[in-house]
């Protein structure tokens, strides 16, 4: 092997960890190196949730990674949680004084990627990851084939495994490829995109006899809903017909205006702790270090408070020597994983329906969603979760 790249910091995995990570390390004069199995046009058309945490608009904003976050992101101020026939608002103004943003995360993408690129990064994509080496070392190493198949070498001060539920990094770090907390849950979610006009102003949640569904938006004139459905479910097995009949039967009472649906897809539902985040000099952050349920909208805030605190680390350990932050980037970014955890386990719990639910378990979760609504301090336990808590330092 004689093909070898040298950078500051080797990132595995082009997604909205690796490509932020690399954004703030460069505001501090660090150079990385980041890599990506798939292709510029897979990256940027990959379907994926659509809220941001006020927290993660800050720091696309501030740090200059994404300015249109704020034009073309939509401000939401509450969302509606709906069971029995009734729509109950959480109002985030009023509550914490906070909000969350609408904005794709395949438009971050675009952003990011046009500001690395823009800037001058050193960003491959079609390039494979194949084992990370030297872990324990001051030159960790990502050996990896690039688009053409040939072998090469990315050698770093440090390696950062943001390359997603499937990580390559995980091994080096965790001592196998699966090593983690983990968690299934019997149901999934059937996602479409359609034309249609909105059919709320934001977000509906909705728990019903029939399953739960999830009225979001995209645009004025495109919508993105989702409907409880079985993990083996084939998302072209409904028709249009049945897929409108049971979105409006999950969101009992509410209006739906329907349109034609173009695009389907079946989300299934995981809960994954990585056993360790870092070893030596490789971390991991994002989907590889953790998975979450969709129903809390966590997974790309949760992969930005990860970056908030690498970046924080790095900087010590580059530009200083010190390698105290580093040391406790594992615990002070685990707490917030596990909230985080916590909250998207209780709102998936607490809002789907499970194959084998007893009459006992259906009423004692409008019990518990009444719990919610009825109070303010579960008003507000909702909406500090929803829009983030505040962002760590080390
Ligand atoms: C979405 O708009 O895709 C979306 C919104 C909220 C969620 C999950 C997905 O909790």
């Amino acid at each position: 092997m004689n093909d070898i790249t040298r950078t500051r910091v080797a990132i595995i995995g082009a997604g909205p960890a690796g490509l932020l990570l690399s954004h703030l390390l460069a505001n501090a004069g660090i150079d990385s190196v980041v890599i990506d199995q798939r292709t510029r046009a897979e990256i940027e058309s990959t379907i994926r949730a659509g809220i941001l945490e006020q927290g993660t608009v800050e720091v696309l904003s501030q740090s200059g990674a994404s300015e249109r976050v704020l034009v073309d992101g939509q401000r939401h101020d509450g969302i509606e949680l709906r069971f029995s026939g009734e729509g109950h608002r959480i109002d985030f103004a009023e509550t914490v004084g906070r909000g969350v943003w609408l904005y794709p995360q395949h438009e971050a993408l675009k952003d990011l990627i046009a500001t690395r690129l823009a800037a001058g990064q050193d960003l491959r994509f079609g390039v494979t990851a194949d084992r990370v080496e030297g872990a324990e070392t001051d030159r960790p190493t990502v050996h990896a084939t690039d688009a053409e198949g040939r072998p090469f070498a990315i050698e770093a001060e440090f390696v950062v495994g943001a390359d997603g539920s499937r990580s390559v990094a995980r091994a080096v770090v965790t001592g196998s490829s699966t090593g983690g907390y983990f968690r299934e849950y019997p149901f999934a979610w059937f996602g479409i995109l359609c034309e249609a006009p909105p059919s709320a102003r934001e977000l509906i949640y909705s728990n019903s006899p029939n399953g739960f569904a999830l009225i979001s938006q995209r645009s004025a004139t495109v919508q993105r809903m989702y409907l409880q459905c079985d993990p083996n479910l084939d998302p072209n097995s409904m028709s249009e017909r049945e897929i409108w009949d049971a979105l409006q039967a999950s969101v009992d009472g509410h209006e739906l205006i329907e349109g034609p649906i173009f695009q389907r897809d079946v989300l299934r539902f995981r809960s994954f702790v990585a056993h360790q985040l870092l070893r030596g000099r490789v971390a991991l952050i994002g989907d590889a270090a953790h998975t979450v349920p969709p129903t809390g909208a966590k997974g790309m805030n949760l992969a930005v408070a990860d970056v908030v605190l690498l970046d924080q680390a790095l900087r010590a350990l580059l530009l200083e020597g010190d390698s105290r932050a580093i040391d406790a980037f594992p615990e002070v970014a685990l707490r917030r994983i596990w909230k985080a955890q916590h909250f998207s386990w209780w709102m998936t719990s607490m809002l789907h329906v499970g194959p084998d639910a007893s009459d006992f378990d259906r009423l004692r979760q409008v019990g518990e969603l009444r719990s919610v609504v009825e109070s303010e301090a579960g008003r507000t336990y909702l909406a500090e979760a929803y829009t983030g808590w505040p962002l760590a330092s080390l």
